[in-house]
């Protein structure tokens, strides 16, 4: 495992080079990052392809699973379609299968939006993760209000087979994972560290620890050929309490003989490489691929809140992209790795921005690897150099 000073000497060399320490006159030519660093993953011929004859590389092109969530209405957006078909192979929907958006009233389903993003997937060659079947967020109302075991079972049992069968029967073979439960866990703080519990939600509440187990069976009932998925965020790296105890809830799962095929990672993170770091990630990666699980980075995003959106930012947002990509395709039980949404503009982050409690600071998450007009960060050569198999040191 490598030192966390290593991090702390390519952010002292990256401000150095960024910021125009130079020891020498203007006279020397001008150095890249990578350059600097010691690195060069690519030629410099496919950096600037674009201006030559030759198609710009994408990370489609690859061959790599690389996934984007979207909107329906993103993709009315000629610009916003072009870019996701071109670099992407696969989708999920933002916010479009939500419980509140699919099932709005008891047995009132409404596909329409959803249909319009796996339909999309479908006729650019695209796979779709479909997201998420039981989760306490974004739950329709009526859900909420339900009280007993039978009713809440009722209500899950119908939601989860009609949302499933409804895919496996108009798109086959287009959504291939769903995020079957999402977010279960929680951490409470006590006097003597983080436990973990089950977060609240109507379904714990009537149904007890058991309605993981139930949802997943329901969904392997379903689509026997779909791949199914537990998903949450925080839970990176091995060692924090939610992390030991997802570890722990997820290996009973298994154990238990409950239809699991994979651990969904959202990685909503930051440019410093902590939360987790890039070789504790790797760790967690191997532990679950131990259990006979594939893996997946579901959400990714890289928030520049606490570095600011300036130069060094950018940077260092590429490493940490490059570095967590790489650790998770370095596992062949790593299926895919999903950014959560296209451009900068698009991120769900902007609706808080960058606060601190009672402070907002005068910069953006820009958490993305395209720009608000879908131009490429350096945070796109991070993630390229990842899926061509270069990581940086
Ligand atoms: C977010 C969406 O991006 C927002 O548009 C919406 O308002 C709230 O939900 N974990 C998840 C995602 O599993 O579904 C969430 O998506 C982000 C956190």
């Amino acid at each position: 495992m490598k030192p966390h000073l290593h991090t702390g000497l390519v952010v002292f060399g990256l401000a150095g080079a960024l910021l125009g320490c130079s020891s020498d006159d203007e006279a020397e030519p001008e150095q890249t990052t990578l350059q600097l660093l010691g690195y060069s993953c690519q030629e410099d011929a496919a950096r600037t392809s674009s201006a030559a004859d030759q198609p710009a590389p994408t990370w489609r092109d690859t061959g790599r699973n690389v996934g984007v969530a979207v909107n329906a209405d993103g993709l009315l957006d000629p610009a916003y379609a072009q870019t996701v078909a071109a670099e992407f192979n696969q989708l999920t929907p933002e916010n479009e299968m939500k419980w509140e958006a699919i099932e709005p009233e008891p047995g009132v389903f409404d596909f329409t939006r959803a249909d319009a993003i796996v339909s999309f997937a479908r006729d650019n060659g695209m796979t779709v993760r479909g997201h998420t079947l039981v989760w306490h967020s974004q739950l329709a109302p009526w859900v909420e209000a339900l009280t007993g075991a039978d009713a809440v079972r009722e209500a899950m049992t119908r939601h989860i087979q009609t949302v499933v069968a409804h895919f496996r029967d108009n798109f086959p073979g287009v959504v291939v994972a769903w995020d079957v439960v999402n977010e279960a866990l929680n951490v409470q703080q006590g006097p003597m560290g983080g436990t973990v519990i089950y977060r609240d939600s109507v379904f714990h509440r009537e149904l007890g620890d058991g309605f993981i187990a139930e949802a997943f069976r329901i969904a392997r009932e379903t689509d026997p050929s779909v791949l199914l998925f537990y998903n949450d965020f925080g839970v990176e790296g091995t060692l924090g309490a939610k992390q030991v105890g997802t570890y722990d809830m997820v290996s009973a799962l298994v154990a238990d003989g409950v239809p699991i095929d994979g651990m969904g990672f959202q990685m909503h993170t930051g440019p410093l490489d902590q939360g987790p770091n890039a070789d504790d990630f790797a760790a967690n990666v191997a532990r679950y691929a131990a259990l006979g699980l594939q893996v997946e980075v579901t959400e990714m995003d890289v928030t520049l809140c606490a570095v600011g959106g300036n130069a060094l930012g950018y940077e260092l947002q590429r490493y940490r992209y490059n570095r967590l990509v790489s650790a998770c395709f370095a596992s062949p039980s790593c299926r895919s790795v999903s950014l959560w949404g296209l451009g900068d503009a698009n991120s769900w982050l902007n609706d808080t921005g960058c606060t601190q409690g009672m402070l907002t600071l005068d910069t953006l998450p820009a958490p993305l690897a395209f720009d608000d007009t879908f131009g490429r960060k350096a945070a796109w050569w991070g993630v390229y150099d990842a899926l061509t198999g270069c990581t940086y040191p």
